[in-house]
């Protein structure tokens, strides 16, 4: 308990262009979503999924990121360097939230669910020693290329990309605020 709470007191995420091979193995990748997915979830509705890129997927959502980005008119340099951020990749998963509109569990509340698979994930990570960070970007937001490119549902959307790898640097510490900022104690 108190290695968690160690971890939990020191964790950094890694920056994705820092992250080499090799990535998890398949075992490694099922411990990570396996803990990722043990999250609070009103109902136990699962309103989420993942998509796990590896490989040549990396390559293909590279190129397809590329392609897309010259679409949207974002301009060969912006399209160049998604395409050679994600073929560098050693792997990412895609979160996807997946509510469910009609069972009666707000969406909001489906919503902090996927937020939290998110964190989880990227902590089951960081734990087991990999480099981690949790990102979204335009590619996020382009409801239409993610529908079209990996499927996703209408109504389904991408809370995160958590990339994963073997660490090449540790990150230097981010501010974090003063307890006293953030925290109102109602103690009487
Ligand atoms: C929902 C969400 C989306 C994010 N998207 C990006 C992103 O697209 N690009 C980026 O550089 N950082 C993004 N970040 C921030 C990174 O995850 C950043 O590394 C992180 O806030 C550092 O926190 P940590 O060191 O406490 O883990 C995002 C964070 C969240 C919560």
């Amino acid at each position: 308990m108190t290695d968690t709470i160690n971890f939990l007191l020191t964790r950094r995420s890694v920056s994705g262009s820092t992250l080499v091979a090799p990535a998890p193995d398949r075992t490694a990748v099922e411990k990570i979503l396996t803990a990722g997915a043990r999250v609070p979830d009103h109902k136990a509705l699962v309103p989420w999924r993942f998509i796990v890129f590896r490989g040549d997927a990396l390559q293909r959502m590279g190129q397809a990121l590329h392609d897309r980005a010259l679409e949207n008119g974002f301009g060969a340099k912006r399209a160049e360097m998604v395409r050679r951020s994600w073929q560098n990749l050693p792997m990412s998963v895609a979160v996807v939230a997946s509510p469910k509109p009609d069972a009666g569990i707000p969406d909001v509340e489906q919503t902090l669910s996927a937020g939290a698979v998110c964190v989880s994930v990227l902590n089951a990570a960081l734990a087991m020693g990999y480099g981690a960070n949790w990102i979204t970007g335009w590619m996020a937001f382009d409801i239409e290329f993610l529908q079209r490119e990996l499927g996703l549902a209408e109504g389904e959307y991408v809370a995160g990309f958590i990339h994963v790898g073997t660490r090449t640097t540790d990150p230097n510490e981010r501010d974090r605020p003063p307890l006293d900022s953030i925290t109102n104690w109602l103690d009487a």
